[in-house]
């Protein structure tokens, strides 16, 4: 196992890419929080994992907000001493004519970076 002893937060990890994501991360040994803007799904999936012999935890987050962002990177903190690897998956898939892509798009993006910040 590559990643014993590490500790992860994958974001948007409930479901699709980021839980698959987390379950790869939790095959190699690493300790991964499942950090997602449904507390449900991101409980189901940290008992998923840790139901194959993983280390898991379920965090409700939303990535838009630096207040539950910042609560949630604490509470890994507090409970795994460390953060290794940061996934930051949860983002937004916009479709629109070119011309529409100005301020918001930006607004969103920066959205982005609050996790690795926190
Ligand atoms: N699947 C694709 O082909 C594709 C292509 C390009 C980009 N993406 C991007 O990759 C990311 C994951 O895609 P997916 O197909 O796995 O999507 P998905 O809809 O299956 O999963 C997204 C997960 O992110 C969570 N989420 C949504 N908003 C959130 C927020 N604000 N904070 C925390 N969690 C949030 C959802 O609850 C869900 O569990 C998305 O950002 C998507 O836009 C996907």
């Amino acid at each position: 196992m590559k990643l014993a002893g590490k500790t992860a937060v994958v974001t948007g990890a409930a479901s699709g890419i980021g839980k698959s994501i987390a379950q790869t991360l939790a095959a190699e040994g690493a300790a991964v929080a499942i950090a997602d803007l449904n507390p449900a799904g991101a409980s189901a999936v940290a008992k998923e994992i840790q139901a194959a012999g993983g280390k898991a935890l379920g965090i409700a987050m939303d990535v838009t907000s630096e207040e539950a962002v910042n609560a949630g990177i604490r509470q890994v903190a507090d409970t795994w001493g460390t953060i290794d690897i940061l996934v930051s998956n949860a983002g937004i898939q916009i479709v629109n004519p070119i011309q529409d892509y100005k301020s918001p798009i930006g607004r969103r993006c920066s959205r982005s970076i609050l996790t690795a910040r926190s």
